[in-house]
């Protein structure tokens, strides 16, 4: 962790645009079986929404904004179940390869799926207040951007009684995951002061659990649930995790998936 040397609070923001700038391509190329838009999926063990208690069930006519959308294949999924999205990212390199797929399933559909895609930054997107049902996130805000920037942000988006999910590594799995290498069943960074890590040229954000629910409740949410996610039988390995990660995966929480409402 080298949150010492950090001296700009917001310098993360150029940091994670050219790294996601330089790396659109490559990684939706590698993880495009894992990324479908046929159905809202999540995260790191690919499991529909369908099957997890996150979202609302009946998603027709509910306004949704993606923070951190990537080629907004989420909210391709969720539009596809019936809602409105709005996807936000501020890697255009990534709004290019949304774009390519809400073509791709255009044609696939015979009509074009209602997402729009806003090129901004989830910490302070400028879209109006209160104007949305849904705020998810998928690994995007909620790994590479400020959480004491971007949830505040994402109550601001929200109107009352709506409801923000969003998936991200667990505490536990930062403190055994060492700068350099692979899962281990030790403790290698210290807990306490968990904020920010600066790594192969991008931060990663995460908080205590403490930090987490103080921020929720001072942020104006509700916590529903935190649900851990676990690999399926069977998988051994994914686009995104090693069979060492699966593997650890299996016995401690490697992934959170929060479940907030907006007060
Ligand atoms: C791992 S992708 C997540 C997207 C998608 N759910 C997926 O799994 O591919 C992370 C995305 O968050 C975006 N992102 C990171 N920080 C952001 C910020 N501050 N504002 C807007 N987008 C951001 C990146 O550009 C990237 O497209």
């Amino acid at each position: 962790m080298d949150s010492s040397a950090v001296t700009d609070p917001t310098d993360h923001i150029a940091r994670n645009e050219a790294w996601w700038e330089r790396r659109a391509d490559g990684y939706q190329h590698v993880h495009e079986r894992e990324l479908p838009t046929e159905f809202a999926m999540w995260s790191l063990f690919s499991i529909p929404n369908s099957e997890l208690d996150v979202l609302p069930r009946e998603l027709a006519g509910l306004e949704v904004v993606e923070l951190g959308a990537g080629g907004a294949q989420f909210s391709l999924g969720l539009a596809r179940a019936g809602a409105s999205c709005t996807a936000v990212d501020f890697s255009p390199e990534q709004l290019v390869h949304a774009e390519r797929l809400i073509e791709s399933v255009t044609q696939q559909d015979g009509v074009r799926p209602d997402v729009t895609l806003v090129n901004a930054d989830v910490e302070d997107t400028q879209l109006p207040a209160a104007s949305f049902d849904i705020a998810v996130s998928d690994y995007g805000a909620s790994m590479f951007a400020d959480p004491r920037r971007w949830v505040p942000e994402a109550a601001r988006l929200l109107r009352s009684g709506g409801r923000l999910a969003f998936s991200s590594i667990t505490p536990i799995h930062e403190l055994c995951w060492p700068d350099q290498g692979v899962m281990t069943n030790e403790l290698v960074k210290p807990y306490f002061g968990m904020h920010r890590v600066d790594w192969d040229g991008a931060s990663l954000f995460n908080l205590t659990y403490g930090e987490w629910i103080r921020l929720f409740r001072a942020s104006g949410f509700t916590i529903v649930d935190m649900v851990e996610t676990r690999p399926r039988d069977g998988v051994e390995e994914t686009t995104y995790r090693s069979r060492g990660q699966v593997e650890w995966a299996r016995q401690w929480p490697a992934e959170m998936i929060w479940v907030l409402d907006r007060d």
